[in-house]
């Protein structure tokens, strides 16, 4: 068989799409706003035409390049990918949405939750085998204004946008359960038109991968990768200067030098705490009980960090390596912030999911589980997954260097960006391979992992 046609819109820098990549799929075109990263995916996938462009003025030219490819190869697109942008989705947002609504009050909507019509347009006019959205959990309840201006669930526009001939559902999926180091959920809604698929979904089985790894496994589940064992691989690196914090050998494993003040905080903080908890570090004192780091709830709902934790001893009075700033003044008073900054992650657990402030400490969970550093970029690919296959960073465009112009790499700045609002490809690659089997016949003759959830459900009772 060819490989199997794929498009994508939203493609960011074609991260996630990788692992479709690596499944047998072909890329025939892509769609992105940003310049560096459509680059970045004309870099990795020199076979698609890639749109560096708004999704709301693409159709037209994103729909001929794939009906091109279709003529060119002879097949029809098997797949689109949708990844809309998922700032805009709040956990807390919609219920006071909704109650807006109820009480006749003009509700507030986040206008880049509305980019998923124009996408959706440009799938019911390709018509492809399957679909895939990912976004975060809280796409689920999350309402907009339709094309007609009716407020509706973003999950019933997808729906009646694909029509009746497509079936489908939303999944909620930990990518940990998949063998992946990092605790990362997101919603995953598939849909297909292909009719064996259709018969298969109807006889049970879901329409992603089952889980393989659990954080307490049973019935032949692997246990979670946890971050300590998928960086065990990694020379270590110490953020305290310019020599210590660098690998000479392994390309991106390097992490920003500290200044001294914050890696005293760190290099004090023991394993799975956080900074603002650090207790007395007076050779002569010792003194482990100093009230630790809390978060208050405020009469109108909000919560807020104290502001009264200690930031001396309270045996000896010596200075805490907590954070604090300094006022002008010179008064040093405890930072604002929770406990979850200046934290160093669980080793025993996968990494928790990563963000485009993977190198600030003072973002939530991001030091280093027993090293006094952030995780440098080449660990943030391989828990993303991404060093499982082959990506490059660069050349993606000129600059001028004093009087040279040199091919340039992605700066540290846009790769920390992409990966954090990426999907890791090793699930959509196993996604991929999930949809191909499904799309036989005999699909567990067709090299699927899972059965039906009927037999799941016969198997359980065993
Ligand atoms: C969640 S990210 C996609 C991640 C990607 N699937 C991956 O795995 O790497 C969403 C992308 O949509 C892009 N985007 C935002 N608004 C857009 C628009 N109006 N048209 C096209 N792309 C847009 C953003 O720049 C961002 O790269």
């Amino acid at each position: 068989m060819n490989a199997p046609l794929a498009a994508s819109l939203f493609s960011g820098a074609g991260i996630g799409d990788l692992g479709l990549k690596a499944a047998g799929f072909n890329f025939t075109a892509m769609c992105e706003l940003e310049h560096d990263r459509a680059a970045l995916c004309r870099l990795n996938f020199p076979e698609a035409v890639v749109f560096a462009e708004d999704v709301t003025e693409v159709g037209p030219s994103f729909v001929a390049a794939v009906r091109s490819a279709e003529q060119r190869t002879g097949q029809e697109l098997f797949l689109v990918t949708c990844t809309a942008p998922c700032q805009g989705m709040s956990k807390s947002g919609q219920g006071t949405l909704l109650k807006n609504i109820r009480e006749g009050r003009r509700p507030k909507l986040d206008p880049r939750n509305r980019l998923i019509l124009p996408a959706l347009k440009i799938i019911a006019e390709l018509r492809p085998r399957w679909v895939i959205f990912e976004n975060v959990i809280e796409m689920r309840g999350t309402w907009i204004e339709d094309e007609a201006g009716e407020l509706r669930p973003i999950l019933e526009i997808i729906a009646s946008s694909l029509g009746t001939d497509y079936l489908g559902q939303a999944y909620d999926v930990e990518f940990a359960d998949h063998g992946i180091p990092q605790r990362r959920q997101r919603l995953i809604t598939v849909y297909t038109r292909e009719e064996a698929a259709k018969g298969n979904y109807e006889r049970g089985y879901a329409l992603v991968p089952s889980a393989t790894h659990a954080k307490r496994p049973i019935r032949g589940l692997k246990r979670w990768i946890s971050v300590a064992e998928a960086l065990s691989g990694f020379p270590s690196l110490d953020a305290k200067n310019a020599e210590a914090a660098a690998s000479a050998t392994i390309p991106f494993h390097r992490v920003p030098v500290l200044d001294p003040k914050k890696y005293e905080w760190i290099r004090h903080t023991p394993r799975g705490a956080s900074a603002f908890d650090n207790q007395c570090i007076n050779t002569a004192c010792g003194f482990t009980g100093n009230t630790t780091h809390g978060n208050k709830r405020t009469p109108d709902g909000i919560n807020r960090a104290s502001v009264t934790t200690p930031l001396h001893c309270q045996a000896c009075g010596e200075m805490l390596p907590r954070p604090y700033t300094a006022d002008p003044d010179g008064t040093k008073r405890i930072m604002a912030g929770f406990t979850s900054a200046y934290k160093r992650m669980d080793p025993d657990l996968p990494a928790p999911a990563l963000t485009r402030n993977l190198s600030y400490p003072c973002s939530d969970h991001k030091v280093h589980p027993t090293e006094n550093r952030v995780l440098s970029l080449a660990e943030a690919m391989h828990l993303q997954t991404i060093s499982q296959f082959e990506y490059r960073w660069g050349p993606i465009g000129l600059a001028i260097r004093g009087k040279e112009v040199v091919r340039e790499q992605a700066p540290d700045t846009l790769i920390r960006l992409v990966i954090g609002e990426s999907v890791p490809p090793k699930f959509l690659q196993l996604l991929g391979l999930h949809i191909r089997s499904l799309s036989q016949a005999d699909p567990l003759g067709a090299g699927l992992n899972t059965v039906p959830h009927e037999t799941r459900l016969q198997l359980s009772l065993i």
